[in-house]
Formats: C-alpha cells, sequence, structure tokens
C-alpha cells in the first residue's frame, strides 16, 4: 500500500513541473510548461513517456539534495496526425532546464530510439545551457547529442524549436538540425550571452538583439521559421511533420490527387511580366502551380532573393526552389545559394523531387560578395544540384543568364526535364552586355552608334537567346505554354516518379563548406 502512496507521488510529482513559483514565472513570460508544449505538438492522448523516474545523482557544487523526477526534461514519444515522431522538451521550471548527465542520457534515448525506429526527432529547446554544477559531465552530454545529430542526419528529419534560452553548447543543436523553429520575444540563441559579449570584446548588446528569434530569421539564417507565439509555432511544426517522410526509406505523405496534369492556369502568364527587369512576386506563380495554392515557405525573411518552399502537386509533396524577382531582382548571392544549397540537399535525402523556378539575372556582382566567397558558396549550390538524384525539373520562367543559368538546375547538372515559356532569354549575358563586349569599336566608329546598337541587340536576341536555341539542342525538352505549367510539371513529375539513381560509392564528397 505504502509503496502504491509512494508510487502515486512520485507520478504526481513528475506530472507538475518543477515548484509554483516557477511554473508562474514561466507563464508570466508567456511561455508554457514542457508538459503543456507537449500538449499542444502531439495528437491528443498519443504522448508515451520515458524514464519517468531519472533524476541526477550530483553532488557536486552545493547542488544539494534537490532532485527532481525528469531532471528537467520530458522525453518519449507521441504522434502528430497519427505519425509516430519522438520528442523531448527541456523543463525551464527545474534547473532552468540547464543539462546534466542524467537529463543529457534522456535526451540521447529518444534521439537513439528515433533513429533505430526511423521517425522523426523534435527537441523543445528553453535551458540555460550547461548544467554549471555537474562540471565536464555536462559538456560530456551536449557531446553526446551532437554526434547523434550528425548521426542521424540525412536518416531521420530533425527539428528543434526554441522557445526559451539556448544558450552556449545548446546553440548547437539547432544548428545542426534541419529546421529551427523559434518564437519572437522569448526565444535566445546564442554561443555567449549579453555578459560575456561585454566582458571580452566591451559591446553592449541586449538578448533579443544577440540572438531573438528576427536576427536568426533575418540575419544569421539559423531560424527556418520564426513565430510570435508558442501555439502557431507548434502548430506550424505538425505542418511541417505532414509535409516529411519519416525516414529516408519511406515516402513522403501523400495527399488526394488533382487531377493537376490537365490544369489550365491562364494566371500565370499575368503574373510574370514580359519585361525582363520588371519585378513580380514567385511566390504568386508558385500559388497556381502547387494544390490548393499552399505551400510552406522556409527562410521567409532571410535570402529573400531565393524562395525555398514545400508543397503539394497532384498530392505528392515537392521541394520548390525559385529565384524572387521582387528582392535583388533574383540575384544568386551568397546567403541565396547557401539557403538553396541545404534545401537542395534535405530534399535530396529525404526523395522529395525538386521543382526549380527559373528566373535569374546572374550572381550578385561586387567585392562584398566577392571578398566573402561568392565563388565558395555560390559552390555549394552547383555542388548540391549535381549530386541531388531524386526527380528534378527545371522550369525557366523568364530569364537565365550566365554562371546562374547553369546553377540553377540546368540540363548540363543533371535535371531530368527542362520546361521553358516561349518568351524565355537564355544566353551567355543580357544583349547589352554582350553588344558591348563584341562590338566596342564597330560602336565608337559608327557615325549612329544608337542605331548599330539597337540592330545588333535585335539580331542577338533573335539568333541567340530565345528557348527554342536552347530546346533544338536538347537543353530545354518543351517549350510550353505559362498556361500549362502546372499541367506539365505534375506530367513530369508522373513521368519521374521511379527514378532510381545511385549515388557515387565513396565515403563522402568533399563540399565546398
Ligand atoms: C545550472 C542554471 C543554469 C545553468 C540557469 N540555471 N542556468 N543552473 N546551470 N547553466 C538556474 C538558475 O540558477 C535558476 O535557479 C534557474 O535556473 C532560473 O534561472 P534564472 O537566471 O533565474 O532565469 P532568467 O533570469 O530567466 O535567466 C535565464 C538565463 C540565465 C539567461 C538562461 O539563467 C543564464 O544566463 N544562465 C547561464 C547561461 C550560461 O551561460 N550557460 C552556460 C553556457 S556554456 P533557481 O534555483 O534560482 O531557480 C555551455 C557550454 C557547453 O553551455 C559547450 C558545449 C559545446
Amino acid at each position: 500500500m505504502s509503496l502504491l502512496r509512494e508510487q502515486r507521488d512520485a507520478l504526481h510529482e513528475r506530472a507538475t513541473a518543477g515548484n509554483e513559483k516557477a511554473v508562474d514565472r514561466q507563464h508570466e513570460l508567456g511561455k508554457r510548461t514542457a508538459r503543456e508544449r507537449l500538449g499542444l505538438l502531439l495528437d491528443p492522448g498519443s504522448f508515451t513517456e520515458i524514464e519517468l523516474y531519472r533524476r541526477n545523482h550530483a553532488s557536486g557544487f552545493r547542488i544539494g539534495e534537490n532532485r527532481p523526477h525528469t531532471d528537467g526534461v520530458v522525453a518519449g514519444s507521441g504522434t502528430i496526425d497519427g505519425r509516430r515522431v519522438f520528442v523531448y522538451a527541456q523543463d525551464f521550471t527545474i534547473f532552468g532546464g540547464s543539462l546534466g548527465a542524467a537529463h543529457a542520457a534522456k535526451i540521447h534515448k529518444v534521439m537513439d530510439l528515433a533513429l533505430s525506429t526511423g521517425s522523426p526527432i523534435i527537441g523543445i529547446n528553453d535551458s540555460g545551457g550547461a548544467r554549471i554544477q555537474e562540471g565536464v559531465l555536462a559538456l560530456d552530454g551536449y557531446g553526446g547529442i551532437f554526434r547523434r545529430h550528425v548521426a542521424a542526419s540525412g536518416i531521420i528529419p530533425q527539428i528543434n524549436v526554441v522557445l526559451g534560452p539556448c544558450a552556449g553548447g545548446a546553440a548547437y543543436s539547432p544548428a545542426l538540425a534541419d529546421f529551427t523553429f523559434m518564437v519572437r520575444d522569448t526565444a535566445k540563441l546564442y554561443l555567449t550571452g549579453p555578459d560575456v559579449v561585454e566582458a571580452v570584446t566591451g559591446e553592449q548588446v541586449g538578448h533579443d538583439e544577440l540572438g531573438g528569434a528576427d536576427v536568426h530569421g533575418k540575419r544569421s539564417g539559423v531560424a527556418t521559421f520564426v513565430h510570435d507565439d508558442e501555439e502557431s509555432c507548434l502548430d506550424d511544426v505538425r505542418y511541417l511533420v505532414s509535409m516529411l517522410p519519416a525516414n529516408n526509406l519511406d515516402l513522403p505523405p501523400r495527399g488526394r490527387p488533382r487531377d493537376a496534369r490537365h490544369d489550365v492556369r491562364p494566371r500565370l502568364a499575368e503574373i510574370v511580366p514580359a519585361e525582363p527587369n520588371k519585378p513580380y512576386d514567385m511566390r504568386s506563380v508558385i500559388t497556381e502551380l502547387v494544390d490548393d495554392g499552399e505551400f510552406l515557405e522556409l527562410h521567409e525573411s532571410w535570402a529573400a532573393n531565393i524562395v525555398c518552399a514545400f508543397a503539394r502537386i497532384d498530392g505528392e509533396v515537392v521541394g520548390l526552389v525559385g529565384n524572387q524577382p521582387l528582392v535583388l531582382a533574383g540575384v544568386l548571392d551568397i546567403e541565396a545559394a547557401q539557403k538553396a544549397a541545404r534545401f537542395v540537399r534535405f530534399c535530396d535525402a529525404f526523395g522529395i523531387p525538386l521543382v526549380t523556378l527559373v528566373d535569374v539575372p546572374g550572381f550578385l556582382p561586387g567585392t562584398d560578395q566577392e571578398y566573402a566567397g561568392v565563388i565558395r558558396h555560390g559552390a555549394k549550390l552547383l555542388y548540391a544540384y549535381c549530386e541531388a538524384t531524386v526527380p528534378r525539373i527545371q522550369v525557366i520562367v523568364r530569364k537565365a543568364y550566365g554562371g546562374a543559368y547553369i546553377v540553377m538546375d540546368s540540363r548540363s547538372i543533371g535535371t531530368d526535364l527542362s520546361l521553358a515559356w516561349p518568351t524565355n532569354e537564355i544566353a551567355v549575358m543580357g544583349a547589352e552586355g554582350a553588344v558591348n563586349v563584341l562590338f566596342r569599336k564597330e560602336l565608337a566608329g559608327s557615325a549612329d552608334p544608337a542605331a548599330l546598337r539597337t540592330t545588333l541587340m535585335d539580331e542577338y536576341l533573335g539568333e541567340l537567346v530565345h528557348p527554342y536555341y536552347a530546346a533544338e539542342r536538347g537543353l530545354v525538352d518543351d517549350v510550353i505554354d505559362p498556361a500549362r505549367t502546372r499541367s506539365a510539371v505534375a506530367s513530369g513529375l508522373a513521368m519521374l516518379k521511379d527514378k532510381r539513381q545511385q549515388p557515387a560509392r565513396r565515403k563522402h564528397g568533399n563540399l565546398p563548406l
């Protein structure tokens, strides 16, 4: 009887977060407790907890007798839309969610189970970092997490949701995961906090300015998704999971087929202006191409000159990469290349077909880009496409010039199907630049240079730049009516559905980092 009572007390203790004051403080800060968060994330009643009774056995540096169950992290498994996921949620109300040996062992265990069962792993971070009282054991615990992230990379989807502080070593989990979510005002993600920054560099900076959600959503690119509150954030985690396969051997969950192969979308020709330099929003093109006009955009505010999104076409999940003429005229630059390269690699690792929408004037010129290594970073995107073995469809929407044409999944680097609109411009460079390079002397000596320039430009455009030049030479498979783009892409995806291509056998390539 007393054993049963003991068990009831222990169950009550573990079901309750840290002391009432800590829970109140958590709520006052606009944060939920670990269990409340898992309640929002998982299907109701689906959570199975592991290591309910685990507690720390540390004795150092006045840690005292306070050894609450869970050791500050709630871990286990549940379902999202009926599909299995493994989860852990750090509990800030216990030791500030800090990570000691027992806490780390629980995270290691769910990561191991996620990998061995082929299920996504979702970690919710809200922690003061390495538990100071446990010294090197805490650091050892972090190392074990990072090693597991790397071992699981490309095998199961990994998601980190930062809903509080995530400082020091903890920051590397969101960096190693495939997708990182952050919530404004409460999430803080940095290697060294404001106090250390000031002590070392003299710079005074606040928590938000140093590592808030917008910093990582707009500037560093660490956060893939930024939200205003925990509810919408966890809801979007569910939406993301609904697009992803459970593992690299599984298929992405299929939606309802839509007969997209017969769909005609006249609005597409209206969205994209005929003038090559007039801006428009590539997301409006995506809306017309995908089922229900619904897509999930990654890194919405970082490197916005390229759009990366998941969506479904005729029920099949695809990864869309598109130049964005609305921002920097859609040029490729360092950040755009990094963003798209990581997305292409994720899609390739998880069998998600790629649809690349091209409208690119070239790479961004200038010393800023060259000094910062645009060659090295641009090569990442090139490398990612060259390596990708999933079905690949390139749609040239308006223009594709120079190296950027090659990089945006051209035939030469392995696209399976290249489609072009009749008004396309595809060439080494624009007409004016080409005429200036080739006919400088003639133009200087001409009695009417403007007329000569116009004649030469017309000749260049008529002979070389239109899509039939590429199509006649096998570099474009079909020149299509813009209104039939959705149907052509859907047909292409159906044609390529059973594509199997083995990557070369080697330890690993040497991706330009
Ligand atoms: C042990 C910790 C802790 C930690 C917080 N707490 N961080 N306990 N180890 N790392 C405890 C506090 O003592 C406090 O306990 C409770 O958690 C809540 O913390 P507060 O400071 O009261 O909360 P708040 O004011 O909201 O500040 C949150 C915070 C701050 C910004 C995260 O706690 C903080 O700066 N913590 C230290 C962050 C840090 O530098 N961590 C080490 C990173 S180095 P009581 O009992 O009072 O409630 C690292 C190395 C790993 O992680 C490297 C691997 C590569």
